[in-house]
């Protein structure tokens, strides 16, 4: 197709331009619409911390990305619970943080800002047995984030005690919301890319002139030496040597004047 590397690096440089004039001057990347993105969101609504004790129940993809955002705000200290050690202690590998077996979560002796939840388990995992336990005798405002479908948190235990409750059903709801949000940025997007298609022709164009004159600095250069090695070599040779510098300092400075011309001109 006679495509060559300068053209790919061409349309890379103007994709990337493209999208960067996209996401400052419109609102599509405004509003998250992830469920992760938007469980982290809530965690940062409610003003916690950065030391914030937050423990996370399951290690799976869901709560990965979750960990992954706590990371970017720099949350930093994370406990992870799992049924099988490795995926938690991976998991808390990333994020400087430590891994126990979910089991252990009864007997776990710390105390927490945040709970996470986020399993496959198809029943409570968060029991109105274990949630006393885990509170250790703390009387202040818990933020509860369930990411569970069915609900891992057993919600008999929002009547007893003083939690701010974030479950799936509603970030999801939140998630199209926003995706709505972002649906009515479309246009603008759809008109700032074809300004970027249409002017690309001409800014190709552009690029081919530049290269072509790219090589004009070494054809003069080129052109001089065999003016002066061949063509008027005996009539150089026979001037005295004030003349003769006289004569290459005068075809230097064309030299130089005709390269910046042709560079000037790119
Ligand atoms: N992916 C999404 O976009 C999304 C969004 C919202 C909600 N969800 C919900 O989030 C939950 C987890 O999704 P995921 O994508 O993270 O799944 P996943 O990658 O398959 O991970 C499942 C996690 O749940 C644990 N688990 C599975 N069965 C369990 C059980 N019976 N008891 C205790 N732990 C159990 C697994 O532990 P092991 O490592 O020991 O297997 C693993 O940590 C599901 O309810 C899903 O519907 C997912």
């Amino acid at each position: 197709m006679g495509i060559n590397n300068d053209d790919i690096r061409l349309l890379i440089d103007t994709a990337v331009q493209a999208s960067k004039d996209v996401y400052s001057n419109t609102k599509i990347g405004e509003k998250p619409v992830s469920i992760a993105s938007l469980a982290v969101q809530k965690i940062i609504e409610h003003q916690l911390p950065k030391k914030a004790r937050i423990v996370m129940v399951g290690a799976g993809q869901t709560n990965l990305l979750v960990s992954k955002l706590l990371l970017k705000y720099n949350y930093q200290n994370v406990t992870v619970f799992n049924r099988s050690i490795d995926k938690a202690q991976q998991l808390a590998d990333m994020i400087h943080g430590r891994a126990f077996t979910l089991s252990s979560l009864p007997s776990y002796e710390e105390g927490f800002d945040c709970l996470i939840v986020c399993t496959g388990a198809t029943e409570a995992v968060v029991t109105q047995a274990i949630y006393p336990m885990l509170l250790q005798e703390e009387q202040d405002r818990k933020l509860v984030i369930d990411l569970s479908i069915p609900n891992n948190v057993d919600k008999s235990i929002l009547k007893d005690h003083d939690i701010a409750y974030v479950e799936v059903e509603g970030l999801r709801s939140l998630a199209q919301q926003n995706l709505a949000f972002r649906q009515a940025e479309v246009e603008k997007v759809h008109e700032i890319l074809e300004s970027y298609l249409e002017r690309f022709p001409l800014h190709y164009q552009q690029r081919q002139i530049e290269i072509a004159l790219s090589t004009i600095p070494k054809e003069i250069k080129a052109i001089k030496e065999y003016a002066l090695n061949n063509v008027f070599q005996r009539e150089i040779d026979g001037l005295d040597e004030e003349t003769r510098k006289l004569v290459i300092r005068m075809m230097d400075y064309m030299e130089k004047k005709m390269c910046k011309y042709s560079n000037e001109s790119c």
